[in-house]
């Protein structure tokens, strides 16, 4: 094999934040990788790190290149160079647009499960959250058109924040829904932001769609917010980009980012954007494959060997969003639960916001032998915490 994802790489003691952890814990919450990166990037940040010198860096043409050679070639879809803007992340983007394009009190929307950091964004900054839950039939999420369209027409909303793939229920919206979003914004008067930092991590053979791609009043009303940190595993180098069409919108995105110091490249961020983008898609290839049989082994695992929980089917991410719909008692408690008694740490589903409550969402971006073993550790933790509710009553 060209690239060994089997490989165990030890991350404790690297200031990993996944890996802060107990000495038998086992981390699978957060989205972060286990994997090392694309040979290709590594190659780029050794380059870089052997000229010995750091000071301030720019933005070169290559940069604006390879993000939009890597959205025609992956995505069909044609950026233009004056859309985009360096930024060192998506959150501090997220946050600064909260500040810039709403007001303090304000109410954001959000498709409730999601990334619970939007809250954070959104609070931390004087804004409301508001949510629009999704309904989930056993098969897939649906969008509430009728209490989307309800709550977007409340004159105080005036920001979406759209999750696209969808991160933590790895839905891959279609073309009509993100229109059909696209037109309700428009009507009310409603910003979209559409954090697109999941897109390449989908199944072979699925695309995601662009939100700016899908009509004129897409374009024109949102901001999307794009990087190769997920893709790559790259999240602790802080390189990211926003992609906005419009130019008024685009000053004052800009003059966001600008004030909150959010826009200036570390010495590591542009070479390591521009080798992803340019050198990376064999690796992206090979990862994409990996992760749909980890995801098939922990399905069939699930299935077989821990009926009490259910795999939401899904298209996009590394995270398995996890039905505890016959378990015993409660999935936030059972979380708790496992990692006390087995090390095995995943994220509670009620941290993702209404309708997350019955979930765990597990990591399995892994190698396999650390997902086996997760997997394990998952059926003693789930056996173990029923026991000890049932035990309570
Ligand atoms: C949907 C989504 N947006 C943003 C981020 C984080 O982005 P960044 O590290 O660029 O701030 C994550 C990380 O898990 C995510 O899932």
């Amino acid at each position: 094999m060209l690239y060994d994802f089997d490989k165990q790489i030890n991350r404790r003691n690297t200031n990993s934040l996944k890996w802060e952890v107990g000495e038998n814990e086992l981390p699978m919450w957060v989205a972060d990788m286990d994997f090392e990166t694309a040979p290709e990037i590594c190659a780029a940040i050794r380059k870089r790190a052997a000229h010995g010198v750091f000071g301030y860096s720019t933005v070169p043409e290559e940069w604006y290149q390879a993000y939009i050679g890597w959205w025609k070639r992956r995505h069909d879809f044609q950026m233009e160079k004056d859309w985009l803007i360096f930024c060192t992340g998506v959150v501090p983007t997220i946050s600064s647009m909260v500040r810039k394009l709403t007001t303090p009190a304000e109410k954001v929307l959000v498709l409730t499960p999601v990334y619970n950091i939007f809250f954070n964004s959104i609070l931390n900054n004087g804004r409301q959250v508001l949510e629009s839950r999704m309904e989930y039939d056993g098969e897939t999420y649906q969008i509430n058109f009728e209490d989307l369209e309800q709550k977007l027409s409340d004159p105080q909303t005036s920001m979406m924040i759209l999750c696209n793939p969808h991160n933590p229920v790895g839905k891959i919206w279609d073309r009509e829904t993100l229109g059909r979003i696209g037109e309700l914004c428009w009507k009310h008067h409603v910003v979209v932001i559409s954090d697109e930092i999941h897109c390449d991590l989908t199944e072979p053979g699925c695309a995601y769609v662009p939100f700016a791609s899908v009509s004129k009043h897409c374009r024109d009303n949102s901001v999307t917010c794009v990087a190769p940190t997920k893709t790559f595993n790259l999240a602790g180098l802080q390189t990211a980009a926003v992609a906005v069409p419009d130019p008024v919108l685009r000053h004052k995105v800009r003059r966001g980012l600008n004030t909150d110091e959010a826009a200036e490249p570390n010495a590591f961020a542009i070479d390591a954007a521009i080798a992803a983008f340019t050198e990376g898609e064999a690796w992206l290839d090979a990862l994409r494959g990996y992760i749909l049989e980890n995801k098939k082994a922990a399905a069939e695992y699930i299935r077989g060997q821990i009926p009490q929980i259910e795999v939401v089917p899904s298209k996009a991410t590394y995270l398995l969003w996890l039905h505890c719909s016959r378990m015993v008692g409660f999935a936030a408690e059972a979380a708790e639960y496992m990692r006390e008694k087995t090390g095995l740490y995943l994220s509670a589903g009620n941290r993702f916001g209404a309708g997350g409550g019955d979930f765990l969402r597990m990591n399995i971006a892994c190698p396999r032998a650390v997902l086996e073993d997760g997997l394990c550790r998952l059926k003693e933790g789930i056996a173990a915490y029923e026991e000890f509710a049932v035990n309570r009553c």
